[in-house]
């Protein structure tokens, strides 16, 4: 709890992926807009956190941290409101996370269960290094190092804050107490399938973006998978098992859903309708959003400069943490 604005305090971090897509949006993005009303709210670009598996070639990483902080803008983060900076700009957070780095114990990060996971399913990189296993740790590090209360996370990071809760115990445990827990908070967002009916993800080819023009959003919705079994245009076909329903259901009116409830069965609508209605209506919710990114992608330089006043409000906030880290380190 912020003891100013006696609101909690909220953190998050997005790798930056470049442009922003569907699933980001009513995955991530959405809730953290929702949370900064009432909310503290620190959210940042996780740049060193992309390098621990994306090392190799780091030269679209400028223009990503770019596309990705302008939709946060265009999609209403707002920077009157939240704390927006960048990770790497703030080297407390790579002196928290080695001084974390000494008392954590290597079987709590073997463990991690997206470790072994990516391990094993990531095959174009190699991810057998330092950095990709002390990954849980830097995260630990960005967020006790604003004692957030909260952390709005999806399932798969949850591990991660748990392993935080961990290192914050040891850690007072050691050097007193410093740090208080910060609880998950899962953001209960649908899985949003892509074009090809596999979930929505910039490595699979199958996005929408939030940048994408009301046209470009029409021809993918309309090359999207359905049914598999509906083949021609008067078989009845089943929404349970269409993906085309499953968007229906996040970004249509409860009457639309209904009605294509029924009339999918019966063959009475056919999907091109079908999906003429999904893309009328992703258009209407991507409208405002893409009014607000022109303004943005018209002066690039205004979010560089949202993201440096960000970085160093966040600054005066870390260098009081890792001045009472030292302290207690006897480091100071
Ligand atoms: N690991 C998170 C992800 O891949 C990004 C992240 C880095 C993060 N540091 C964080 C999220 C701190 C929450 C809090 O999505
Ligand atoms: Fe899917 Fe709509 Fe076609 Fe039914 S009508 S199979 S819900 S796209």
């Amino acid at each position: 709890m912020n003891a100013e604005t006696k609101r909690p305090r909220v953190l998050s971090g997005m790798r930056p992926t470049g442009k922003l897509h569907l699933g980001n949006w009513v995955g991530a993005l959405e809730n953290w807009i929702a949370l900064q009303e009432e909310h503290e709210c620190f959210y940042f670009v996780a740049d060193w956190h992309m390098l621990t598996t994306d090392y190799a070639d780091t030269s679209e990483l400028p223009s990503n941290i770019q596309e990705m902080v302008t939709d946060w803008l265009a999609a209403g983060l707002d920077p009157e409101k939240s704390t927006l900076f960048v990770q790497s700009r703030l080297p407390e957070h790579a002196e928290l996370c080695l001084l974390f780095s000494m008392i954590t114990p290597l079987g709590w990060l073997e463990r991690v269960p997206t470790y072994k996971e990516q391990l094993e399913n990531v095959r174009d990189k190699d991810l057998h290094t330092y950095g990709f296993l002390g990954y849980p740790v830097l995260q630990a590090a960005d967020i006790l190092m604003y004692k957030a209360d909260f952390v709005p996370v999806g399932e798969d990071q949850v591990a991660h804050v748990e392993l935080t809760r961990e290192i914050a115990r040891r850690f007072n445990n050691f050097y007193g107490p410093i740090f208080p827990e910060p609880a998950d908070r899962l953001t209960h967002a649908p899985r949003l399938p892509g074009t090809d009916g596999r979930k929505m993800s910039k490595s699979y080819h199958n996005a929408i973006y939030l940048s994408d023009p009301p046209s470009v959003v029409s021809q993918n919705l309309a090359t999207m998978i359905t049914d598999p079994a509906r083949k021609r245009r008067t078989d009845p076909g089943n929404p349970d098992v269409c993906p085309v329903f499953d968007l229906h259901k996040v970004f249509s009116t409860p009457a639309e859903i209904g009605r294509i409830n029924r009339e999918c069965r019966t063959a009475e609508i056919g999907c091109l309708e079908c999906k003429a209605i999904l893309a009328k209506n992703v258009n209407a919710r991507l409208a405002p959003i893409q009014e607000r990114r022109k303004a943005y992608e018209q002066e690039p330089q205004k979010v560089w400069t949202i993201l440096e006043e960000g970085t160093q409000k966040a600054r005066s906030v870390a260098q009081g943490t890792m001045m009472e880290v030292r302290k207690a380190m006897k480091l100071a």
